[in-house]
This record gives C-alpha cells, sequence and structure tokens, in this order.
C-alpha cells in the first residue's frame, strides 16, 4: 500500500475525550465516564419505561419503503424508537432525527448500515481484503468508509464480520476473512480502529460491530442459519478469537449470531452474552439482535411465544431488538407481571445511552447530518468516490493460482478474446451488501482492459453463457432484486460467438464463477463447482488450443480441478468492488505485480469439506509419500487441497533461506527471534507475504499441525535481499487446555516459515 496516500488522504481528527495510550485502545478519562455516567442518571430518571423501552428498539427503514411513513415517524416523534438503519441519505436521516427532537426529551436515534465493504466506493469483498493480507489496505478500506458513511450521516456500521468459517458451502464465505483465526483477528481489529480511530465521536468516524457473535461461520453442513455444536476447545482458540481481538480493539457493538450454539441460541444465551462477553472479555458497548432473531427463539424451540422470546432474550443481554416488533410488545406487559425486573430494561438502556454518548448526539444530534444548506446536490456524486485507493487495494487482493509458461502478463499488443458472463458485469464486481454503492459506477474487466491498452490491443468481446442456465436457480438468486440478468439466445449461439471470438484472438481470457448473489446470506451451496453451462463454455474455449487464462469472480473457495488442469493461467479476484475492471487489467497486463494470497483452503470437491490448513494430526495420518490403506483419506481422491492457505504465486520468484532462531531455547516470558532472508530472484519487483506457523508436536492434547502467528508483507525489487524476523513469545505458544485454561506447556515447538501454508522452511526450539 501506498502509505503516503494513506496517511495524506485519511488522517481526519485527534481524541478528544479519549486519551490514546501508544500502542493500545484508546480508553475514555475516567472523568470522561463519570461524566457520562451521571448524565445517563439524571436523563434515567426521567424516562419513562415506555421511553426506556423505546431505545431498544431498532428499525429498518429503506428510502421511500414504508407503508406508513407518518405512523413510522410518529412512533420516533413518541420516543418509541432507539435507532434506524438502511436510510442512507442525509436529508431522509435529517427527516427522522428531526421526529426524534420533537420527542419528550429529546433522545437522538442513532442511524447504522451494512457498510461491509465501502459505502459509496466498494472495495473488495471480505474474501478479497484477506488476500492482501497487508494491514494498511484494511486500514485504508475502513478508513474510507468511515469517512463516505459518516459524510452520508451514519453512525454505525455493521462490520467487521470476523466468523471463522471451513465450509465454502456456506455463503458468507465472501463477508468474513477466511479460515484462520490469527489472520482474521488482525484484520478485524484493524477495522475497528479504522472506523473508531480513538474517539467515534470525532468528524470522519463511525461506531463499529463485530458479528455475528458467535461461531456463525461452524453452521453445520455450512447451510445457513443452521445449528452450530462446537467443543469448548475449538470455540476459545479457533473462533473466539477474532470477536475478543475486535472487542479489545474498542468495538462498541456486538451483533448476536442467528445460530444456536451447542443447543442454545446465541439471542437467549446468557452465557455466551453474559459470562462470556462481559464478565470474561469486559466489553461495555451495545448488543444487538439479528435481524428478527428474538422473534426466531420461537421456531427455535426454547420459546412458547413473542412474550416468552422477549424475556428470555433481554434476560439474556440482548440490548436492542433488530426489525421485530418484540420488544416493543412485550417489555411492557412482562415487567407488569414481574416475569423481567425493571433492572432488566434498565441496564440495556443504559448501554444505547452509553453508546449515544460516546457519538457525541446527546451534544449535537445532527452531528453527521448537519443542515440542510450543506446537503450534497448527488448522494452519488463520482466527485466522492475514492477510485484510486479502491484500485490499490483491489490489485493487492488479486491472487495468481497458476501461471503456466509465464503467459501472464499479457502483451500490450495483438488480440484478446473476452469471453465470460462475468466480463462485462457491473452489479456482480461490486459484490454483495454493496453498501450504498451503484453499479453504474463499476468498472466491469473489459471496461478496465479498454482503459489500459484500449488503443493498442484489439479486443473481441462474447459473453459465452449465462451465469446458470438453471432456471429455477434464477429464479431463487432474483427472489428480492432482479440481479441475474439471462440472455435469452441459445446455448449454442453463444458458445459459437465466443470460440469464432477466441479463433481470431492470440488469447483468451474467461471471466467465470458465481454471482454475488450465489456467495452471499442464504447462499449456501451443495455444489461448489463452477455452475456447468460455464464449464461447457470453458471446455469450448479449450478446444480451440489457444491460451486460456481464467478470471475467477466468485465469493468462496471453489473446487476447480478442471480448470486447475487445463487454463494456463488463473487468478482469483473475489468481487473487487468500484475499480475491480481496472485493478485486474492491471495485473493481467503486468502493470501489478500479483501479491495476494488465499486466506482460504480450495478444495479439489466438496467432499473433502472441511478442509482446513490448521487441521489437528490424527493417529493415522495419510502420507502422500507412502500411501497406506489404513490412514485417514479418502480413496476415491487425491488427498490434500487443491490450493494451499497462504499460497498465491507472483510474475517473480522469491527464495526463503533456511530460519535462524536467536536461541535454541526459550525462558518462561522470554522471547525469541526467528529470521529468514527473502530474496527477489527474479526479473520484476514484486510483493511476496512471509508466514509464520508454530506447531506443538507433544502437549496434553493434540495441537494442530500448524497455526499462524505472524505475517509480513515485503516488496523487494529484482536481485534484492531482505531479512525478516518475527518475534515469538509466550502469548503465540499459548493454548486452551481440556479444562479451558489458557496455558503454555513447555517443550518442543515446530517454527515453520514460507511463502505458503504447505511449502516452509523448517526448525525447532524448546520452551523451557
Ligand atoms: C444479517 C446481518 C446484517 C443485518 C442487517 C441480517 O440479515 O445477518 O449480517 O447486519 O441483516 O442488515
Amino acid at each position: 500500500m501506498n502509505r503516503l496516500y494513506t496517511l495524506g488522504v485519511l488522517l481526519i481528527g485527534l481524541a478528544g475525550a479519549f486519551a490514546a495510550a501508544p500502542l493500545a485502545v484508546a480508553q475514555p478519562s475516567p472523568a470522561f465516564i463519570a461524566k457520562r455516567e451521571a448524565f445517563i442518571d439524571q436523563l434515567m430518571k426521567r424516562m419513562t419505561v415506555q421511553e426506556k423501552i423505546g431505545q431498544l428498539r431498532l428499525r429498518s427503514l429503506e428510502a421511500g419503503a414504508h407503508p406508513d411513513r407518518a405512523g413510522f415517524e410518529k412512533e420516533i416523534s413518541d420516543g418509541r424508537v432507539g435507532g434506524i438503519f438502511n436510510t442512507v441519505v442525509r436529508p431522509d436521516i435529517r427527516v427522522l432525527q428531526e421526529a426524534a427532537m420533537r420527542s419528550r426529551l429529546k433522545i437522538p436515534l442513532f442511524f447504522s448500515f451494512d457498510v461491509i465493504h465501502g459505502q459509496r466506493t466498494l472495495f473488495p469483498v471480505g474474501l478479497g481484503l484477506a488476500s492482501t493480507w497487508d494491514l494498511d489496505a484494511v486500514h485504508t478500506m475502513g478508513r474510507i468508509s468511515a469517512i463516505e458513511a459518516s459524510a452520508d450521516g451514519l453512525n454505525l456500521t455493521y462490520s467487521p464480520m470476523v466468523d471463522i468459517s471451513r465450509d465454502p458451502r456456506w455463503g458468507r464465505n465472501s463477508e468474513g476473512f477466511g479460515e484462520d483465526t490469527y489472520l482474521t483477528s488482525r484484520i478485524g481489529a484493524a477495522l475497528v480502529k479504522a472506523y473508531q480511530g480513538d474517539d467515534p465521536s470525532q468528524p470522519g468516524h463511525i461506531m463499529a460491530t463485530v458479528k455475528h457473535f458467535a461461531l456463525y461461520g461452524a453452521v453445520e453442513g455450512g447451510r445457513d442459519y443452521n445449528t452450530v455444536d462446537m467443543s469448548p476447545q475449538r470455540m476459545y482458540q479457533d473462533y473466539f478469537p477474532p470477536y475478543k481481538a475486535a472487542i479489545d480493539a474498542g468495538a462498541a457493538a456486538v451483533m448476536i449470531a442467528l445460530n444456536s450454539v451447542n443447543g442454545e441460541p446465541a439471542t437467549s444465551d446468557k452465557w455466551l452474552l453474559q459470562d462470556v462477553l462481559r464478565k470474561e472479555w469486559g466489553f461495555k458497548g451495545i448488543t444487538i439482535s439479528d435481524h428478527g432473531a428474538i422473534m426466531e427463539l420461537i421456531k427455535h424451540g426454547v420459546a412458547a411465544d413473542g412474550e416468552d422470546a422477549a424475556r428470555k432474550a433481554v434476560q439474556a443481554g440482548t440490548d436492542m431488538s433488530m426489525s421485530d416488533t418484540i420488544y416493543g410488545t412485550n417489555l411492557m406487559p412482562l415487567l407488569k407481571s414481574g416475569k423481567i425486573g425493571m433492572a432488566d430494561i434498565d441496564r440495556a438502556c443504559r448501554d444505547v445511552l452509553r453508546v449515544k454518548y460516546d457519538l457525541g448526539l446527546f451534544k449535537d444530534p445532527y452531528r453527521n447530518i448537519g443542515t440542510a444548506a450543506d446537503d450534497l446536490p448527488d448522494s452519488f456524486a463520482e466527485s466522492r468516490l475514492h477510485r484510486p485507493a479502491a484500485r490499490e487495494v483491489a490489485r493487492e487482493s488479486l491472487v495468481l493460482l497458476k501461471n503456466q509458461g509465464s503467459v501472464l502478463p499479457l502483451k500490450k499488443a495483438g488480440t484478446i478474446a473476452l469471453v465470460g458472463p462475468l466480463a462485462d458485469d457491473q452489479v456482480d464486481m461490486m459484490g454483495n451488501w454493496a453498501g450504498a454503492g451503484r453499479a453504474s459506477q463499476t468498472i466491469t474487466l473489459r471496461q478496465g482492459i479498454q482503459n489500459i491498452v484500449g488503443g493498442k490491443v484489439r479486443l473481441i468481446y462474447a459473453k459465452g453463457s449465462d451465469i446458470t442456465d438453471d432456471p429455477d436457480m434464477v429464479k431463487y438468486l432474483n427472489l428480492y432484486k432482479n440481479d441475474v440478468q439471462v440472455d435469452g439466445r441459445s446455448e449454442a449461439d453463444m458458445v459459437k460467438e465466443a470460440v469464432d471470438a477466441a479463433r481470431q484472438a492470440d488469447v483468451i481470457v474467461a471471466a467465470v464463477g458465481e454471482s454475488q448473489g450465489m456467495a452471499h446470506e442464504a447462499s449456501s451451496r451443495s455444489d461448489i463447482t463452477i455452475p456447468p453451462v460455464q464449464e461447457r463454455l470453458l471446455k469450448a474455449l479449450k478446444a480451440t488450443g489457444k491460451p486460456l487464462i481464467i478470471v475467477l469472480m466468485n465469493g468462496r473457495p471453489l473446487a476447480l480441478p478442471w480448470e486447475a488442469e487445463n487454463a494456463d493461467a488463473m487468478l482469483e479476484t473475489w468481487f473487487s468492488g468500484t475499480e475491480g475492471g481496472n485493478a485486474i487489467a492491471d495485473v493481467l497486463f503486468g502493470d501489478m505485480n500479483p501479491s495476494g494470497k488465499l486466506p482460504v483452503t480450495f478444495p479439489r470437491a466438496v467432499g473433502q469439506i472441511p478442509l482446513y490448513y490448521n487441521h489437528l494430526p490424527t493417529g493415522r495420518p495419510f502420507d502422500p509419500a507412502h500411501p497406506d490403506k489404513y490412514t485417514s483419506r479418502y480413496f476415491d481422491i487425491t488427498n490434500g487441497p487443491l490450493y494451499p492457505f497462504g499460497y498465491g504465486l507472483s510474475y517473480t520468484n522469491f527464495s526463503v533461506s533456511d530460519i535462524k532462531l536467536s536461541a535454541p531455547t526459550m525462558k518462561a516470558g522470554g522471547m525469541l527471534k526467528a529470521s529468514v532472508t527473502v530474496t527477489n530472484t527474479g526479473d520484476r519487483e514484486g510483493a511476496t507475504v512471509v508466514q509464520l506457523y508454530l506447531n506443538q508436536p507433544v502437549a496434553s492434547i493434540s495441537r494442530p499441525v500448524q497455526e499462524l502467528r505472524g505475517f509480513r508483507r515485503i516488496d523487494l525489487k529484482p536481485g534484492q535481499s531482505r531479512e525478516v524476523s518475527f518475534d515469538i513469545t509466550d502469548d503465540d505458544l499459548a493454548f486452551y487446555n481440556q479444562q479451558i485454561k489458557r496455558v503454555v506447556e513447555p517443550g518442543k515447538f515446530n517454527v515453520y516459515v514460507g511463502l505458503d501454508s504447505a511449502s516452509v522452511k523448517a526448525t525447532n526450539f524448546y520452551r523451557l
């Protein structure tokens, strides 16, 4: 990342009430806290029970979508709403805040939205952002999201989403940062800091909501909203840390997961919401239910009716109810009948008021809204976009999976056949959860290629196929929005056009994969290949004998055995956002040397799932060098991943030296340095990511065969070498034992360093 750019554009505002400690999250000062609590005490004394309950209600309002607009505003001016989501432009937000200012106590609303990978300018989806392994890039996305969202009048985003997932069938893989605990924790924490800064009430900042607490990414079978059943070790060791890292970074809000955890829905799980979140982790912000989740306690089978559901949720510690009427309708009768106490409501209400106070809304309810005179004439104005930064981040997010015979980068000359349903598709390039972005402002691959080599290359475009030829699938994907367009021509006609284009060209670039809606909420797939109609297109293109370059767009790891075998080159681009087409073209033509690394394992087939790099050893491990029958394996497929975690090629080559350790042993509480020298042995400048993995071969319980414990992105000129060192401390060696105690057990530790998880240098040391 160009650091100067990052700093120049993004530094806004310094701490006010919040005193920043170096390298630590800024904590509110004791004086600030005392003042805030006194203010809230006074306010709560004046509030009626109904007004307190009102604060616990989070209502959705999409532009122009409410059937009873006047009634909606009256609810607000009656003090029966605490926050709004899905209203995203200042004039609309102002009207709602004005309604709140007509209420008896003038308690301001806060305004929230799913700003997941950008607000107006879209950055790569979560998996793409994670593929950069670049915390500066993460910071850039977070800052620009906050700047654009706060300029739209928003106060809070429902991001970061840090659900670890080891199941590519789950559609929400695209939103998260992959399968690894350490990488996800670092990215989640960096995003929180970028959104909130040291003081979220400062201009250009918004509050963060870490979600979905907890374990949503572990839904059984990768089927959305399904059950989660998990051992405490795995929970504490692998799935909890990213939520905790975001909270330690200061996340003001937590969104509660829709799933149950070991039989108890998260929304009614006192252990999760109070014991773990508040007592163990010291969380002080608000908890927000997911959409309609309190009502869903009935269907989960833990509540008899709405009243029961509201009681369970509020008593468990669910502060705000998102988009259902259940708190509004049931909390008062529950209080009157003595089934809940005033303390249950007061506690939740205080959490909400505290967040509003921290946001500075009591000082200025129009903090991000301004006056009508300040309104932008056009919220979608091109001038609002941060295109150079989006292009830079997107370029870093692209992962080169294959490059046989160095077919890439392409020459800026000759004829190129550009084919595939995703080659000229603005909606899918944006990715899902596209904030308030606009498809018409998104650069497709076709436009990107034109922008870069328009005058020099003859580009023949042919769509070649639809995303899918399954009408039921199209119907499903278009249920709420008409995102998937069906061409209308026959498959044969479309393939013929593409093959004709290929025959005239020197090289084929085929943009294939999933539509953004195929890797989204409620978009679990039982088959994770490229849809068959696109595979048939690829096979027809391959038959022309022309070099075939596959540009993948997708939101989950895909099973790509045919493509991996038959493509000459393959570039994973995820859904890369507003500047996606330019960024991909930069890499295809060598203006940018690819440096992305996979944050997820790519399996060979859906039947291998779950397949993740940091698995536990078994008693009968499979050894490809000695493939015995009675070992842990599948006998009908090559074992192991198609592409391992951390993998990604470059147009240059790097070598990694043997690992040097600063000492052969480490004392309790000590520190050890592991260093390697990385050399660019090729003839192009390039960046790569040096990865540190650790393993404890003998411990009181089985420990993963390797676990990421550090990474460093470095840039090297041809012939240049750099030493990269990692500090290893007890924190990197600790794990949760059978009693769920975080311990360091003395003994041998293996150290692995490499440029992906599968090809590493190894050494070891002893922790005394
Ligand atoms: C999703 C959340 C999202 C919320 C509000 C839910 O369906 O699970 O991730 O933040 O909607 O849009």
